[in-house]
């Protein structure tokens, strides 16, 4: 595995002749999502290349950049393990240097959901992104679905800005008892851990009503706000979108997706799922 931390070194890479390469960018302290992610590009790529990067574009002023939790000698050890062929870990000094001017925003899709309380966030991840892709010039990227509305705006840039890659979207990662897989889930202290629960609770709860065949957005989204509240969550947002445009669904149907958005003490949990 190769380790790469100048941008010129990773621009200037030349892959070998017709391989097809497959990027998973991270910001470390990884898990077994981002390994899953790993492990779909190897399968459909000859090379697999990794960012780990903490893009500080991404965190608003009273966000947790500083406490981000970080080892890299682990991560590298990990994706050694795991067969990456490059790992690229650039500095902010290299991605943000002064006199930095130039920023992504995917319009209006930026400023619901998880936008709506993290003004700038998507602004930082596109801009990330963007820049990364043109560093790494892969052919597929791979993100996982936890972060939905991450992958459909990134979705939305790659379209507008015509880029010449594929984004795979990659199913969720659980913990045995329904947690999704986050690098902020080592925030939680034992019974924050059990409060945590509530939300894929809360999401497994709304696809068994709508299965049997409740199909009021409105209802189920109050049985889920109610579950995560009786848990002791502290509910940022419950929505129900299309899941092609994010766009709210007033009833059920195949393309519902619920997502939501809870504090447990001051760590902030993000998950989604497919309501049919
Ligand atoms: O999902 C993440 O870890 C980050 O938002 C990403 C895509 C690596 C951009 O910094």
């Amino acid at each position: 595995m190769l380790q790469i931390n100048s941008l010129q070194e990773m621009q200037e890479i030349t892959y070998p002749t017709g391989s097809r390469i497959g990027f998973v960018p991270t910001m470390g302290y990884l898990h077994e999502g981002h390994l899953s992610l790993v492990d779909a590009s190897r399968k459909e790529c000859k090379i697999t290349v990794v960012s780990i990067f903490i893009n500080p574009a991404q965190f608003g002023p009273n966000e947790d950049l500083a406490s981000y939790p970080r080892d890299l000698e682990r991560d590298l050890n990990l994706l050694h393990e795991r067969g990456v062929d490059y790992v690229f870990f650039p500095s902010s000094g290299q991605m943000y240097p002064d006199g930095y001017h130039s920023w992504v925003e995917v319009e209006e899709l930026s400023n619901i959901l998880c936008g709506a309380s993290r003004p700038g966030h998507f602004r930082g991840v596109c801009t990330v992104v963007l820049k990364l892709i043109n560093l790494v010039r892969p052919h597929r990227m791979y993100m996982g679905e936890k972060d939905y509305q991450q992958l459909t705006i990134l979705r939305t840039m790659a379209v507008d800005l015509n880029l010449p890659l594929r984004i795979v979207g990659c199913p969720i990662v659980r913990e045995p008892d329904g947690l999704a897989k986050s690098s902020r889930n080592v925030y939680l202290d034992q019974s924050q851990r059990q409060i945590a629960r509530s939300l894929s609770e809360a999401l497994q709860m709304a696809q068994s009503q709508a299965r049997s065949g409740i199909l009021d957005s409105a209802e189920l989204i109050r049985q889920a706000t109610e579950h995560l509240q009786s848990r002791g969550a502290r509910v940022d947002y419950v929505s129900i979108v299309d899941s092609r445009t994010l766009m709210p669904h007033a009833q059920i149907d195949e393309y519902s997706r619920m997502l939501l958005a809870a504090y447990v003490g001051k760590t902030r949990l993000i998950d989604n799922l497919q309501l049919l």
